[in-house]
């Protein structure tokens, strides 16, 4: 079951050089379980056939107003009435003025006046066109009107021409689809949510750390976002890039990374500590590379910071949550930090499984309140599993 599941997304594609990338839209949603319901103007029938697009989502393309058949079968109103969102990848500058001069002269423009569902666009055009007053112009009208954008992306593009214009990344697209579609029981909710591990020097070359590979706290992050939270991401060193949508701040070290998970937690109302802080640092770390001869092989090491300990002791009205990495005696471990670290909730992982945990795409946890009650969530994707635990927390911390 994807985030799409259930959920029907025309996808509108219009005649740019961008309309390629359209193929890679269709099977990110289709991967997340959307029906998808590709409608191609004429002049994007000159740059990808509707066979290819048809292949791919798995529905008949629909090109044509008066063509009988699909007016029968599919039916411009039921199309605009069936959608849960309508996005428009890549929307030239022809298109973007039809919208705003109310325009219905073929199927895509019809659909858009018709539909009561979020319509999302993706502007992809020449840099000079993307700037011009009359593209300006629409964008702001169709914004205040409720429409919702994607902004193009800059660099060089396929003219020649180098600036903004370029169809913003599909990755992005799909975040913004994906915020679009999901219900907001944060919204208004301050959120700060630290992950990763932390690196703590030994000299300039090397650190001491763990496995963290950031995937579960982003994925929290990104789940409080589309849930409609402010979101802060305070990330130590990871291989993922910054999630669109939030303020990811990069650290490096269980010091920086309380500075930064303090200063954004003074006006949060929650704050998830995902990170796995390095316990423990170098006493000293030194200044130049260590020679291999002249290393001793006994690392002197004191304890970091302990954030969350540290929060706890002057929580005010913040929620404090906390995960556990626990390889033994899961539940009495994770309520023993609960309770030394003064938290509203705690939750456990099993991070001595190779399918869960550390490094891996899925999870399984179990999230305990300080009253006893456990919910328990079963092995999903870390991104199920973001969704499962802020709807726990939301259910039981935020409606007081
Ligand atoms: O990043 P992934 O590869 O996706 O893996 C996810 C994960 C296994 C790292 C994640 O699910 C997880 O369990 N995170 C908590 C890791 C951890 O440090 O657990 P702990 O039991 O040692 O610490 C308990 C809590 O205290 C944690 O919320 C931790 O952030 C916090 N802590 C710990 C040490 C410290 N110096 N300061 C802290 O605030």
């Amino acid at each position: 079951m994807g985030i799409f599941s259930g959920k029907e997304v025309v996808l509108g594609v219009t005649g740019g050089i961008a309309a390629y990338k359209a193929c890679e839209i269709v099977r990110e949603l289709r991967k997340e379980s959307a029906n998808v319901q590709v409608i191609l103007t004429q002049s994007g029938a000159q740059f990808i056939t509707p066979l290819t697009l048809q292949t791919l989502s798995k529905n008949p393309v629909v090109m044509d107003m008066f063509n009988l058949i699909s007016e029968s079968e599919i039916g411009h109103i039921s199309l605009a009435q069936r959608a849960h969102l309508l996005l428009i990848a890549p929307a030239t500058a022809n298109v973007i003025g039809k919208i705003r001069g109310g325009i219905a002269d073929d199927m895509l423009s019809t659909v858009v006046m018709a539909t009561t569902a979020p319509v999302l666009i993706a502007p992809a055009m020449n840099t000079q066109m993307y700037a011009s007053a009359a593209v300006q112009e629409n964008l702001a009208v169709l914004k205040s009107r409720g429409f919702h954008f994607v902004e193009p992306g800059e660099g060089e593009l396929a003219c020649g021409t180098v600036g903004p214009g370029r169809l913003a990344d599909v990755g992005k697209i799909l975040e913004m689809a994906r915020n679009l579609l999901t219900e907001k029981p944060l919204a208004g909710k301050k959120v700060v949510v630290s992950a990763g591990p932390t690196a703590e020097p030994l000299d300039p070359v090397r650190y001491v750390s763990n496995r963290s590979s950031g995937k579960m706290g982003f994925a929290m992050a990104r789940a409080a976002c589309r849930m409609g939270a402010q979101v802060t991401l305070v990330s130590g060193p990871t291989a993922l890039p910054d999630p669109p949508f939030l303020a990811t701040v990069r650290v490096r070290t269980a010091e920086e990374m309380f500075s930064a998970v303090s200063r954004a937690a003074e006006d949060a109302d929650v704050v998830v500590m995902c990170a796995a802080v390095a316990d423990f640092k170098a006493k000293k770390s030194a200044s130049v590379k260590i020679k291999k001869e002249d290393f001793d092989y006994r690392l002197e090491l004191s304890p970091t910071v302990d954030i969350l300990e540290t929060l706890g002791k002057k929580k005010g009205k913040r929620v404090l949550v906390g995960f556990a990495a626990e390889t033994d005696d899961l539940a009495r471990n994770a309520r023993e930090k609960m309770r030394r670290k003064n938290l509203d909730a705690i939750v456990a992982n099993d991070v001595s499984r190779a399918d869960i945990g550390f490094e891996s795409d899925d999870n399984e946890v179990r999230v305990f309140f300080p009253d006893g009650e456990i919910r328990e969530l079963p092995l999903a994707t870390k991104d199920g599993i973001a969704v499962g635990v802020w709807l726990a927390l939301n259910g039981k911390l935020f409606r007081r």
